[in-house]
């Protein structure tokens, strides 16, 4: 199988209605927990994606039995004390920063040390921000030099409660802390700038001792040590993430129109539609309900005729951050000029995104300034690509490619894009589902 994807024209108008596949901070999460009840929990729609599949191979390597079918996980948790910590465990967390961060918290009290791995991008990314608080918890770490994996977790018998500040915005750093919290003897405090809340939601469905209130810009949580967690059966919502790419795509396709059915709306998930309405884009939320805490509906777009430039309030930074380099290709069309600022976590997801972003749109000859926490985007309403474009050596982070293929079908031009395998880590369908959408009315 050809490694690059080649597109040489735009697509054409389409209407239709689609499903993507599950959420992927909900997948990983519901499988972590579901490796700490006591008994047999189950999940449809579960993300079947490289990242998911790490996470079920490390809660195998920690004694956990999982059966994988193709419409149905099954994960059979021996109890919240039940991971059997053997000598010389291995953990790969592969592309996954999410699993990486979150399964340190949950071994904290591991009797023999453990090493976590990644592959190349994942061990380019900051792992102290998560041994710092850990530490804390009485955990220690070896790291390397410039505290990145592979690194090594020496866990503790005797927890110490702690009080945490996460400033970042990282629902990865909050949830590892709660995780630990959970291990820990007495209530732990964190005090996290707001951020995704999944882990917070599942706490609450399962009638966990959690309290949060809810205060300007930071949440405050307090957790408390569990010792049972009863079995857990979900129906995975479809991401919003991975739909975020197909809305963009309607709204800068001509007469089109698209359906996303049954896609997690949470609050701190949808900084995209908010973001996208401001701008001018045709989004219309339909079916909503409430399932197991978490606020799904379908989500309607039309294609836009007038794009409108936008100053993005740093309060949304947080609630869209996976979705900025496709947001970036609606600002490119926009009348005027864009700018997102404080957005300095963007370079350290799986590729430096800040950094990408400018760099597609410049291929795309898109004017933009560009600094390490900042872009301003010069738009065209009338932007036609004629060149020749190759995206490559972008540590394959999924959401480049997926971004670079919207662009291309949506601007047109002669574009190569490399390491097509990159989807598989978050959303393998995705050209299945581009296929379709070729395939018009
Ligand atoms: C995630 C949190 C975010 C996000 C990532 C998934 C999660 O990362 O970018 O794709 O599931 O908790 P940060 O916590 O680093 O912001």
């Amino acid at each position: 199988m050809p490694k690059k994807i080649i597109i040489n024209e735009k697509i054409e108008k389409f209407k239709k209605v689609i499903s993507v596949s599950g959420d992927k901070s909900i997948s990983i999460r519901w499988v972590l927990f579901a490796s700490l009840v006591n008994g047999v929990s189950k999940a449809k729609n579960l993300l079947i994606s490289d990242d998911v599949l790490a996470a079920i191979e490390s809660v195998k390597k920690l004694g956990i039995k999982v059966k994988l079918k193709k419409k149905e996980c099954r994960i059979y948790g021996r109890g919240f004390n039940g991971y059997n910590y053997k000598k010389n465990i291995t953990i790969n967390a592969r592309n996954s920063g999410t699993l990486g961060r979150l399964i340190l918290g949950l071994l904290v009290n591991t009797k023999n040390p453990i090493k976590l791995i990644g592959d190349k991008s994942l061990s380019k990314r900051d792992f102290k921000r998560i041994s710092d608080p850990l530490s804390k918890f009485g955990a220690k770490f070896k790291l390397t030099k410039n505290k990145n994996l592979p690194l090594t977790i020496y866990g503790s018998k005797n927890l110490n409660s702690i009080y945490y500040v996460e400033k970042r915005g990282s629902a990865q750093c909050k949830t590892a802390v709660m995780f630990a919290g959970m291990r820990t003897e007495g209530s732990s405090i964190i005090k996290a700038k707001k951020s995704r809340n999944h882990t917070e939601l599942l706490c609450k469905h399962l009638g966990l001792p959690i309290k949060v209130r809810k205060l300007k810009d930071f949440d405050k949580i307090e957790i408390k040590k569990i010792n049972k967690i009863n079995p857990i059966n979900y129906n995975i919502p479809s991401d919003i993430s991975s739909s975020a790419f197909f809305i963009v795509l309607t709204a800068l396709s001509k007469n089109s129109e698209l359906t996303i059915k049954n896609v997690n709306i949470n609050d701190s998930r949808v900084g995209v539609i908010t973001i996208l309405k401001k701008m001018g884009v045709k989004i219309t939320l339909r079916n909503k309900k409430i399932y197991r805490g978490e606020k799904i509906a379908d989500i309607k777009v039309k294609s836009s005729s007038k794009i409108k430039s936008i100053d993005c309030p740093t309060k949304l930074n947080s609630n869209a951050i996976d979705e900025f380099l496709i947001i970036f290709l609606v600002a490119a069309k926009a009348q005027g000029i864009s700018y997102f600022k404080n957005l300095a976590e963007l370079n350290q997801k799986e590729s430096p995104r800040l950094k990408w972003g400018a760099k597609i749109l410049k291929k795309m000859g898109v004017k933009t300034f560009v600094t390490e926490n900042s872009i301003k985007i010069i738009g065209n309403p009338n932007l036609e690509i004629k060149r020749n474009i190759e995206i490559k050596d972008y540590l394959k982070d999924h959401r480049v490619f997926m971004t670079s293929v919207i662009a291309a079908l949506s601007f047109g031009g002669k574009w190569k894009i490399h390491d097509k395998d990159s989807i598989r880590t978050s959303f393998p369908s995705f050209l299945q589902i581009i296929n379709t959408l070729k395939n018009g009315e």
